[in-house]
């Protein structure tokens, strides 16, 4: 089976690499070999293996009939979607590592592939290497799923861990992380929490059934968590994770992406440096967690091989997936339940009386600096920011959500 790779970068390398090494076991697999045809990219590569197959025009690829298959690593919404539609449209299975185009258009392009009686597959658009697409889509399917929750972004799961771990600061630890070229030179989508906000709308579209627009996902990232935090944590037994959620309750679901305080005991607390980890409820199946690399050449490359050798597997024949177009209106973030964890400073004797006062009986946690901390009860976001904002004329050092 001949097929074309959109983007020669990280991930397309790693495809081609894939392809190469493990050619006999593939074909075993596929039922047929996979060849690469073409690789579509803007440069120019003197390396004779990959430069000979170079094509600079998109329609040579898509007026060849004998492409069957397009896997597409070039990352960002165009050219991707556009090709996406025109590969599906022509009767060509498409295969992406995407996140930024299947949060977008998953829907309308699984909807296009059916119509055409070809695939939409995108397993490496979330969790890299980890199974976790084709689990939701083919192997839980017995259950009703009503929470995953993962850490679904390396970067910043690396940060943490090394804040943690080295008891450094954010801004010391990105730079170390930038220069390991996990984090990127601009690196807002991993540490603003945009990257797992996509990663995790895929998720919930899959497990809900509807659309989820990622745009409606409350999303904070990591940027004001301090070394002071980390110690804090550990005094009270717990990590601080950037946790994405889909939650169904009581007939309504909630999403999220925030940093969180969770128990040291807690399968996601021992889910370090770059890994990530994917923890998913089921009522029939009840806890299952996915765990591996969630980024990087092979490991994400192993996953659009994968999809692949599926796709030629299924040729003829679309693999039904839940995800309709219809748009689920999420659970308003103000009316979640939440327990947080409060620094104030301490600039004030009567500190401790103004938060009996305001949060009732709290939980007070010592503090080793000059600060006055503690964790709420559970109420919704509105009722503990309703409370905050009469903090008024207090610092408020940091507040993080606890799970515990
Ligand atoms: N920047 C992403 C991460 C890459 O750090 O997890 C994989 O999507």
């Amino acid at each position: 089976m001949k097929i074309a790779l959109l983007g020669l970068g990280t991930v397309g390398r790693g495809v081609v690499e894939v392809i190469n090494e493990n050619k006999d076991s593939i074909a075993k697999r596929a039922g047929q070999p996979i060849e690469v045809k073409y690789i579509l990219d803007i440069r120019d590569f003197e390396d004779e293996e990959v430069g000979r197959l170079i094509v600079k025009d998109f329609n040579i690829i898509l007026n060849d009939e004998e492409i069957e298959i397009v896997a597409e690593a070039m990352g960002g919404v165009e050219p991707a979607y556009t090709y996406a539609k025109a590969s599906l449209s022509k009767g060509k299975s498409f295969v992406t590592s995407n996140k930024e185009l299947v949060a977008l258009y998953g829907a309308e392009l699984l909807e296009l592939a059916k119509n055409n009686e070809v695939n939409f597959l995108f397993e490496a658009s979330v969790g890299g290497g980890i199974p976790i697409i084709r689990p939701l889509n083919q192997s839980l399917t017995a259950d009703e799923i009503y929470e995953i929750t993962g850490i679904l972004n390396g970067t910043t799961n690396f940060i943490l861990t090394k804040m943690k771990e080295e008891g450094r600061n954010f801004e010391d630890v990105l730079k170390e992380a930038q220069a390991l070229g996990y984090a990127e030179k601009n690196p807002e989508a991993d540490v603003e929490g945009y990257d797992a906000c996509r990663k995790v709308a895929i998720l919930s579209s899959l497990a809900f059934g509807e659309h989820v627009s990622y745009q409606d996902i409350p999303t904070e990232g990591i940027t004001k968590i301090t070394k002071e935090d980390m110690a804090y944590a550990e005094q009270i037994g717990c990590v601080i994770k950037l946790l994405a959620t889909c939650q169904k309750q009581d007939g309504t679901i909630f999403a999220r992406v925030a940093p969180v305080l969770i128990s040291k005991s807690h399968p996601l607390a021992m889910v370090n440096d770059v890994f990530n980890g994917i923890f998913v409820k089921g009522n029939v199946i009840g806890e299952v967690m996915f765990y591996g690399r969630g980024a990087g050449k092979l490991p994400t490359a192993s996953a659009v091989v994968a999809d692949i050798v599926d796709a030629a597997k299924h040729k003829g024949t679309n693999i039904i997936s839940l995800w309709n177009r219809e748009k689920i209106e999420l659970k308003d973030k103000d009316q979640v339940k939440v327990r947080y964890f409060v620094r104030l400073q301490k600039d004030e004797a009567c500190i401790e009386n103004v938060v009996k006062e305001i949060f009732g009986d709290t939980e007070e946690v010592q503090s080793p600096y000059n600060e006055y901390a503690f964790i709420t009860n559970i109420e919704t976001e509105e009722q503990f920011a309703e409370k905050v904002s009469r903090l008024a004329g207090f610092t408020i050092m940091n507040k993080i959500r606890i799970e515990k």
